[in-house]
């Protein structure tokens, strides 16, 4: 098997690299998210400085299972906010420029989720700048936040506009049911294992600016390099996720609790344990979901018709695996996407149909160099449409846009059976398109004197 590699080897400057970066989650966690808004640039420049030395102070070689961090990333206004000159803000990505809101049409967030109706001030122009703490439990958390706070309380020219909690949940699964989080791909370089031993290590430049990325070339950094380097882009998508209507949809089409359990398998991938379909195709296996040696060891070249794990599935479509090797012009490893969402929001009690009002969901992370081409690409033409696996109509049964008109098929035999009327369960309340920077970088922003 091919492991992470040791950091020498690639060479990455782990000390430069902000911890949340490349580091999984904890689990269980805690944490929450902030958003800052900068009126006034000397502010935002102190901000950056002692943000710097919060973020620094942790340790980037810390165990994950120990650690607790803060992550510090910016909008592009919140770059404007800060005075970055005019050639270094016009040398970002497009998309980031934009911002994930002025996307929405691409991205399939319309009607209830277009950005008219996103919480505000989320996809306005005050987000500037996004903070992230998590930690295993409260009591590290706390202590993290307060760092934090620290760094901007008593700042006048600095308000918290936005805050989310989130924790993980006492199932330890998301919302609708399902462990999440086991798939993530490993980054060269990093001394970090993956957890698919099938998948050799994605080069760093897939996730962290001034690296090789799998194209064999640099991927596009901003200048100057001391700003770019290090750096990396992330999405950050507060999901809500309507369970009960999810539940109600399966009990109304399953003749038993069991048939409803297999039914969500099949839209999602694996089981509420997190038992690939690909391993255990017929009833869930939790010792299997629970097993990271052995949950995330599959791929899908023997099941092509999807007679195990549809294709439509959401954790086939997110991550084909070896299942699209036959179409030359798709290399997978274009589009993997490194997550770090977490679960917000109370539990909706088993067996409940009927909804009670709360909000609940994932708040999702992605982590890459490559906007466009991973967490775009993967959104747009893998999660929204079905066009890669020959059901154009159809768009991912859990999360895809889906307009009460939806459709899902999940082969079978003697005949497939395909699930209609697909309602959207998942509702956008917002995002942003954020830069991560490195340490240095953080420094280099908190002495600019433009
Ligand atoms: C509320 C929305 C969502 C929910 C509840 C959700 C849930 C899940 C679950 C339960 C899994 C399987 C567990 C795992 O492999 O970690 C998964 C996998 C995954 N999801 Fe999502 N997801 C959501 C949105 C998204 C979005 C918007 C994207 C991408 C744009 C995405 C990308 C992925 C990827 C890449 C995987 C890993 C697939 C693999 O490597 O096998 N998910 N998701």
């Amino acid at each position: 098997m091919d492991t992470a590699g040791t950091p020498d080897a690639v060479g990455l400057e782990l000390d430069d690299i902000q911890s949340g970066v490349l580091h999984p989650r904890p689990s269980p966690y805690v944490g929450t998210y902030v958003l800052l808004r900068i009126d006034d640039r000397a502010a935002g420049r102190e901000l950056m400085r002692r943000l710097g030395t919060v973020v620094s102070a942790d340790p980037p070689t810390s165990e994950p299972a120990r650690g607790a961090w803060v992550t510090v990333a910016l909008t592009y206004p919140g770059l404007q906010a800060l005075g970055v000159p005019r050639e270094s803000l016009d040398s970002f990505a497009p998309e980031f420029r934009e911002g994930m809101a002025a996307r929405a049409a691409e991205l399939g967030d319309v009607g209830e989720s277009s950005p008219a109706n996103w919480e505000e001030p989320l996809g306005s122009p005050d987000v500037h700048v996004a903070l992230a703490a998590l930690s295993p439990d409260a009591g590290r958390l706390a202590a993290v936040v307060e760092r934090a706070r620290h760094a901007h309380q008593e700042l006048p020219g600095v308000e918290v506009i936005w805050r989310q909690d989130c924790y993980q949940l006492p199932t330890g699964r998301t919302s609708f049911g399902f462990k999440d989080g086991i798939g993530n791909p490993a980054v060269e370089g990093s001394g970090i294992p993956g957890s698919n031993p099938r998948e050799r290590p994605i080069k760093a430049g897939e996730f962290l600016l001034g690296y090789p990325d799998e194209t064999g070339g640099l991927p596009p950094m901003p200048t100057p390099e001391l700003l770019g380097r290090n750096g990396t882009y992330i999405v950050f998508r507060k999901l809500h996720t309507r369970v009960a209507a999810y539940r109600r949809y399966l009990h109304e089409r399953a003749a038993s609790r069991e048939e409803e359990a297999l039914l969500g398998a099949k839209m999602v991938g694996r089981w509420h344990s997190g038992a690939p379909l690909a391993l255990s195709p017929d009833r869930d296996d939790p010792e299997l979901g629970a097993d990271p040696a052995r949950n995330n060891d599959f791929d899908y070249h023997d099941d092509p018709r999807g007679f195990r794990c549809p294709a439509g599935a959401h954790a086939r479509r997110a991550n084909p695996r070896d299942a699209l090797d036959h179409e030359g012009s798709v290399n997978v490893r274009l589009h993997r996407m490194i997550r770090r969402g977490t679960s917000y929001g109370p539990e909706l009690p088993e067996g409940v149909l009927d909804d009670d009002g709360a909000d609940r969901g994932i708040v999702f992370v992605f982590v890459g160099t490559h906007l466009k081409r991973q967490f775009e690409f993967v959104k747009t033409q893998w999660l929204n449409g079905g066009i890669f696996i020959g059901t154009p109509t159809e768009k991912d049964p859990l999360v895809g846009p889906n307009d009460e008109s939806g459709v899902f098929t999940i082969p079978q035999r003697p005949i497939r059976r395909r699930l209609q009327g697909l309602p959207p369960f998942v509702v956008v309340r917002g995002g942003e398109y954020c830069f991560v920077p490195g340490l240095r970088a953080l420094r280099w922003l908190a002495e600019l004197n433009t």
